[in-house]
């Protein structure tokens, strides 16, 4: 996963290939010098990553094609706006429509339908959202693994379970091998095609060393890998770049300048801005977003984190609840609701209707347990899976009790393949 169907190549200008699915076009970069027009491929947030001997690719697309147009069927239909208009505001239905309609909305407007309280009103919202989502993405859902390799961390995150704050939580950093190993398992075992490497800050791997590690994946595997290890210097990423990686998920956490000193003392928002400005200059996949609900946060606060993510070009929207962790500073501050989650999601979508992935956070998992569902039809569009090894797995505690903390990755896999399907979604990545 991003369990992707293999897509033919249909034509190459320079670096850009196009390549076809099912009838459905999409480009992507290319680094592969031998690829040529005809050849099958995966292709991952925009890059082309493996080359896959035709047979191999036809056996594939011939079980998905029985499927595939049966998927879209229901997604077409579970994404039809029949909508009930009664009991909701003229207001908020007049917004609604110029949504549909892609005019651009006002921030007034924004914040309306991200306090939206009423369960009519909501659902009207998600109902726009998920019909925008359908238009632009079809089904294509994309379900990428995270592996934590280390919760060792230096920074004092008010927020944060693997923080310095934190002093009882047992630490671990995987071996080289035990990573490899994690990543060969997600890889030839299960199928995923992308996967995020993710650590606290952790002093006790140098830049270097993670670097070794990613280009030793890289020599093994025809994966992408997303880095996800903090703000390891501007240098760090182009050093990582080099060394293969493609991606980063680096959420900002908040775009309140003030608030992000409160919630992280000693370091600053623009700190963070340069490494994601930096990470898109060197040509990653950015991944980025922020908490919602933050103590002290305003609505209008998670708005601007929803224009910045999209001023910074993210291909992938992470946007999660903040849930209260007992050996912080906020242990005793309220998370948000689970609709204002939702809302955020949908807006979210509203804001950047074509190209946004949007992903359904395990944290949001966390505060309901139908998150995976509602989310996705409330304009979501992607998912992680857990591939860290059961025995560090509940040690990576960001926040209590997070879920699919047991789930060995085959359970997590069968679920979510049971859940797409039944939402008319199929498990792969389009690319741009
Ligand atoms: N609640 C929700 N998300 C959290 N994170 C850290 N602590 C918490 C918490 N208490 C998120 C941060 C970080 C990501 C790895 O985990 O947003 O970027």
């Amino acid at each position: 996963m991003c369990y992707a169907i293999p897509g033919q190549v249909v034509a190459l200008d320079g670096r850009i290939a196009t390549v076809e699915y099912f009838g459905e076009r999409r480009q992507a970069y290319n680094e592969f010098p031998s690829l040529k027009v005809g050849d099958f491929v995966y292709a991952q947030g925009g890059f082309v990553i493996k080359v896959v001997p035709p047979e191999e690719a036809q056996e594939i697309l011939a079980v998905w094609k029985e499927t595939f147009f049966e998927l879209q069927e229901v997604d077409l239909r579970l994404a039809r706006l029949e909508v009930e208009r009664e009991g909701v505001e003229r207001r908020v239905l007049r917004i609604l429509d110029k949504a549909l309609e892609e005019r651009p909305l006002s921030k007034k407007e924004l914040l309306a339908l991200l306090g939206l309280q009423s369960p009519r009103e909501r659902e009207l919202l998600y109902k726009v959202a998920n019909f925008l989502r359908r238009k632009y993405h079809g089904n294509a859902t994309c379900v990428h693994g995270i592996l934590e390799i280390s919760n060792f961390c230096f920074r004092n995150c008010a927020y944060c379970g693997l923080s310095t704050h934190n002093g009882s939580l047992w630490r671990y950093r995987m071996s080289d091998e035990e990573v490899l190993e994690a990543v060969r398992e997600a890889v030839e075992v299960y199928g995923f095609q992308a996967l995020v490497l993710q650590s606290g800050e952790d002093p006790g791997r140098s830049v270097e060393e993670l670097a070794e590690l990613v280009r030793e994946i890289k020599r093994r595997h025809a994966v992408l890998i997303f880095v996800s290890f903090g703000e390891i210097g501007l240098e760090g990423l182009e050093v990582l770049y080099e060394a293969g990686a493609r991606g980063i998920l680096l959420r900002f956490e908040t775009s309140n300048a003030e608030l992000y000193e409160k919630l992280h003392p000693g370091y600053n928002l623009s700190q963070r801005l340069a490494h994601l400005e930096r990470a898109l200059e060197l040509g990653y996949i950015v991944a980025t977003g922020g908490l919602i609900g933050l103590p002290g946060q305003r609505l209008s606060d998670i708005l601007e984190d929803i224009f910045l993510t999209r001023a910074l070009s993210a291909e992938m929207y992470s946007f999660g609840p903040f849930l209260p962790h007992p050996a912080t500073p906020l242990a005793f501050s309220a998370p948000p609701s689970p609709s204002l989650v939702l809302n955020t999601l949908a807006v979210a979508r509203l804001v950047d209707p074509k190209n946004a992935k949007i992903l359904i956070t395990t944290a949001f998992e966390t505060l309901d347990p139908r998150a995976r569902e509602i989310g996705l039809l409330s304009g979501a569009s992607s998912l992680m899976l857990n591939v860290t090894p059961l025995r560090f797995r509940p040690h990576y505690a960001l926040y209590p009790g997070r879920a699919h903390e047991e789930e060995t990755v085959q359970e997590q896999i069968a679920q979510t393949l049971r859940l797409l399907r039944s939402l008319g979604r199929a498990p792969m990545d389009l690319g741009v």
